[in-house]
């Protein structure tokens, strides 16, 4: 072994090196290329000691704040944009519906609802009489086709993070009738602040960073023989649609709420109150929906 200074290229050549003989060439690819990305971040930077230590802190109490209920490493994916990097790589857009990130809050097994039916099992904001058509890319209707919908209400909370809550508050799987049409009462959404107790809360925080996300409902489309969507209708007139904390607004997913008055003609049954309404056209394509991780509440 010749003598001298071992230099920061050294380090990194044998880092990468170290990964030769890996057997999985996708895993030595990812780790070779994770390898060399991450320390031309720490050379670009020249990453001090202290700041090192920060990350390791901050990974620690990632760490300990996750549990089955919380995922904190999956909120600095999405808020690092790393999540819809991901979807706009595995997802180029195909003329269905555009896909957005899950979000910490789906719980699969809402219950099936009937066509019209409310989900707030309480008061829980502006009713919106929400209603459209599941249409494949030809525009075809899709029958029997599936709404996974769930939302926060007026009090920014889902009913998840709400332990008094009724179970099914603000959410309900809907099928679509024989011309592909749906409809279901939802309440007007309104913007919300992404978890920021924790560790991601506190890097928005020392960094200039808002926690907040615009008003939105999400939704699940699926349908036999089409690939599912994973998606959010996002509120036009909501604060925010320009600064998303996980940048998971897509334009094509912004849609008019209609403000309805109390004695408004087309009032659906059940609606008291002012009120508000939204048309939707929902679009899939065909294909096979295997290893859908995004979509943990897909049974079939
Ligand atoms: C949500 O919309 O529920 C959400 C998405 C990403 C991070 C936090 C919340
Ligand atoms: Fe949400």
């Amino acid at each position: 072994m010749s003598e001298g200074r071992t230099t920061a290229a050294a380090i990194t050549a044998k880092a990468v090196a170290s990964f030769e003989d890996c057997g999985d060439p996708r895993l030595r690819e990812l780790m070779q290329a994770l390898v060399s990305h991450l320390h031309a971040f720490a050379a670009e930077v020249e990453l001090g000691e202290d700041e090192w230590r920060s990350l390791i802190d901050a990974l620690t109490a990632t760490g300990r704040i996750t549990d089955e209920r919380r995922q904190e490493f999956i909120l600095w994916s999405d808020v690092l944009g790393l999540s819809m990097l991901v979807d706009a790589l595995v997802r180029p857009p195909d003329g269905a519906t555009e896909s957005t990130v899950l979000g910490p809050f789906y719980m699969p097994g809402a219950p099936l609802r009937a066509y019209g039916e409310s989900m707030a099992e309480e008061p829980a904001g502006t009713p919106a009489w929400v209603h459209g058509r599941v249409l494949s890319n030809r525009g075809e209707p899709i029958a029997g086709a599936e709404l996974d919908v769930w939302q926060n209400g007026a009090d920014r909370m889902y009913a998840v993070q709400r332990p008094e809550a009724p179970e099914d508050h603000l959410r309900g799987r809907y099928r679509t009738l024989d011309d592909g049409s749906f409809a279901f009462v939802a309440v007007r959404p309104v913007p919300y602040p992404i978890p920021h107790d924790g560790p991601v809360g506190q890097m928005l925080a020392a960094t200039g960073r808002h926690p907040w996300r615009p008003a939105h409902l999400h939704l699940i489309v699926r349908a036999d023989g089409f690939r599912s969507v994973v998606t959010h209708i996002f509120d036009s007139a909501s604060e925010y649609l320009d600064s998303d904390a996980v940048f998971a607004v897509k334009p094509s997913l912004v849609r008019s709420f209609v403000e309805r008055s109390a004695d408004d003609p087309e009032r659906p049954p059940g609606i008291e109150g002012p009120w508000a309404s939204l048309e939707l056209e929902l679009v899939l394509t065909p294909g096979a929906d295997t290893g859908n991780v995004l979509d943990p509440g897909r049974t079939a």
